[in-house]
């Protein structure tokens, strides 16, 4: 069975708006990491919010189609069931961190779920190493930089791993973070695909998304394209009509150099 499977999906934040996600297809497999591009207003964090069960069910809107997860079918499912199957860190991780500190922040969803305590403090001592965030432990997340944020928010998803969802939706988690934190969370990302976690993740920089198994484009809602990444690294036509969907043209013709 795929991890996820996104059939004939389209969103309108409002009926008769625009569709923001336009009849997108594509299959993800277990345990494969897919890296989702595309320049900025075209669809990605929409497409998260549709694969993590916020839409539908917590916004309105017309969503057409269907996002199965695990082979559940997420308008069926309770959002609070849902959260077993895949994960959501937000692009802005100010919605989702609301503890007094980082170390609570991590302890919230296994204290939730009743772990007992020992095991919930094994449990953020070890994604507080993983990710490199001892010297924030006791801090208020309110006031961490953008990147910090991103990287508590990311450890607090991943605390949820003791209800086990084997699919996580990141939403540029790294766009914030320095060259010594991106390559934190790409490790641990690779990390938890080798324990069978199948990812996706919203990433700008073509350089930090190579490790990913497959790319998938947007461009205005709809799906440009979806490949292999050695494929589309070495497609040096698509890559220099890059503009479309990269944007940061510059970087690009470094690249291609
Ligand atoms: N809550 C909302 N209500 C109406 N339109 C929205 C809302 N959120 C996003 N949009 C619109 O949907 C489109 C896609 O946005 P988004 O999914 O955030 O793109 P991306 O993450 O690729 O930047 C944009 O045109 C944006 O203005
Ligand atoms: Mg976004």
């Amino acid at each position: 069975m795929k991890a996820v499977v996104v059939q004939g999906l389209s969103y309108r934040y409002r009926p008769g708006g625009p569709a923001v996600i336009n009849n997108i297809n594509f299959q993800v497999a277990r345990q494969e990491i897919v890296a989702v591009m595309g320049l900025s207003g075209c669809g990605k964090s929409t497409l998260c919010f549709c694969l993590s069960g916020i839409i539908p069910h917590c916004w309105g809107g017309v969503m057409e189609g269907n996002v199965l997860v695990n082979g559940k079918n997420t308008r069926e499912l309770k959002l609070a069931r849902l959260a077993l199957e895949v994960g959501l860190v937000f692009q802005n991780p100010d919605t989702q961190l609301f503890s007094p500190t980082v170390e609570a922040e991590i302890a919230f969803a296994p204290e939730n779920i009743c772990l007992p305590p020992e095991s919930i403090r094994e449990r953020v001592d070890y994604l507080i190493d993983l990710l490199g965030i001892e010297a924030l432990r006791e801090a208020n997340p309110y006031y961490l930089s953008g990147g910090e944020k991103h990287l508590v928010a990311l450890a607090a998803v991943l605390a949820l791993l003791a209800l086990d969802p084997s699919v996580l939706v990141l939403d540029e988690v790294m766009s914030q973070l320095d060259y010594a934190g991106k390559k934190r969370v790409v490790l641990t990302l690779k990390k938890l695909r080798e324990q069978g976690k199948t990812i996706i993740v919203v990433e700008h920089d073509l350089d930090t998304i190579a490790f990913a198994d497959r790319l998938l484009v947007m461009n205005n809602g709809e799906s440009l394209r979806l490949d292999r990444t050695e494929t589309l690294l070495a497609d040096r036509e698509f890559l220099s009509a890059g503009r479309q969907w990269y944007g940061r043209k510059g970087e690009m013709e470094t690249r291609l150099n």
